[in-house]
């Protein structure tokens, strides 16, 4: 099973970024401990950050076919994409969207998310951890999406 980590913009800029919003760990940390829990859990995970929407919606279209789930910090565009939106209702794949910051305890402008309306799930708030959270609750996803497909296997062959 694989999963692919899409990360918006400024997400690179973590570490040197409002320390006191999104604190110190840098994005090659986070993906660090994303890359041993991974490696525990048998998944193939594959990490992609980008400060242009067309090379999101770009990364998701390829997940199509390719991955089992997607992991996105859409960041700012998650306030204002339709077309990541899109782009995330079409790979019709578990899409886990995740906030460093508690979005909802922000400016107005961050606290509606387009793109989270068309996830499986969204965590904000819980800084770094929240990126750990969403490869458990993938984990979980996945796991049920691969047995439920069994037994539909199972039930035609029959
Ligand atoms: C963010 C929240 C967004 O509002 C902001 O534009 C970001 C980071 C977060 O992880 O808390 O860049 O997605």
């Amino acid at each position: 099973m694989k999963v692919v980590v899409i990360q918006g913009p400024n997400l690179n800029m973590l570490g040197m970024r409002e320390q006191h919003i999104y604190g110190p760990m840098k994005l090659e940390q986070i993906h660090e401990q994303m890359k041993s829990f991974a490696q525990q859990s048998n998944i193939e995970i594959e990490f992609f950050q980008s400060n242009l929407e067309g090379e999101i919606v770009d990364r998701i279209q390829e997940c199509i076919g390719d991955a089992q789930g997607i992991i996105i910090n859409p960041a700012a565009y998650s306030h204002t994409s339709i077309a990541i939106r899109d782009a995330i209702s079409a790979a019709q794949l578990p899409v886990i969207e995740v906030h460093l910051s508690n979005i909802h305890a922000r400016e107005e402008f961050r606290r509606h998310s387009m793109t989270a309306e068309v996830c499986s799930g969204v965590i904000a708030g819980v800084g770094p951890f929240g990126y750990h959270l969403a490869m458990v609750g993938m984990t979980q996803i996945m796991g049920e999406l691969e047995a439920s497909q069994k037994a539909q296997a199972q039930a035609q062959a029959q």
